[in-house]
């Protein structure tokens, strides 16, 4: 096994497993002052944390797709299992990735700030939905791993 994939699984671990406890955190938190006292210094934290992990995650794979030479087949109309399940978790990487955008900038903006409702609906149902993607890219994953 090469380096690529420990660094790619440890990213996963860390991007995933921040994700689920962020979101445990904000459904188990419910009281407005130990909010008020916790995000302002958690948030930039996981932040940065989860943005190093998902830099690696995009860098390690890309890497390992192209030591494949799966990365020229997914952009092409070529079919195989392992490449159709590349293309489909690639999809929902682009998504996680868009949704991560919008989700960082509403927290970079209103940090130590009283959100909006637009804000707040925003930034709750973009976490949501990181988690519930991240469950697609992890199902997809484990198909390319098991054939490749
Ligand atoms: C949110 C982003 C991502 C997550 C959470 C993720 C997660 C994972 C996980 C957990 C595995 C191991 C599966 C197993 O052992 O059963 C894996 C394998 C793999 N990933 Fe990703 N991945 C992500 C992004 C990417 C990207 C962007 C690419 C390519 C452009 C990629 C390409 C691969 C490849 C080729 C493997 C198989 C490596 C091998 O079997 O040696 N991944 N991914």
């Amino acid at each position: 096994m090469g380096w690529a994939i420990h660094i790619h699984l440890l990213a996963a671990i860390s991007w995933i497993g921040g994700s689920i406890f962020m979101f445990v955190l904000g459904v188990s938190m419910r009281d407005k002052d130990a909010q008020k006292a916790v995000y302002p210094h958690v948030g930039p934290i996981f932040g940065y944390f989860e943005v190093v992990a998902l830099m690696c995650l995009l860098g390690t794979g890309v890497y390992m797709a192209n030591d494949f030479g799966m990365i020229k087949l997914v952009f092409s109309g070529y079919h195989s299992p392992v490449i159709d399940a590349l293309r489909t978790k690639l999809w929902y990487v682009l998504v996680i990735l868009v949704v991560t955008v919008i989700h960082f900038t509403i927290a970079l903006r209103t940090n130590n700030k009283e959100r909006t409702p637009l804000q707040h609906m925003i930034s709750r149902g973009s976490s949501m939905l990181i988690f519930i993607l991240n469950l697609f890219v992890l199902h997809y994953a484990m198909v390319i791993r098991s054939i490749l």
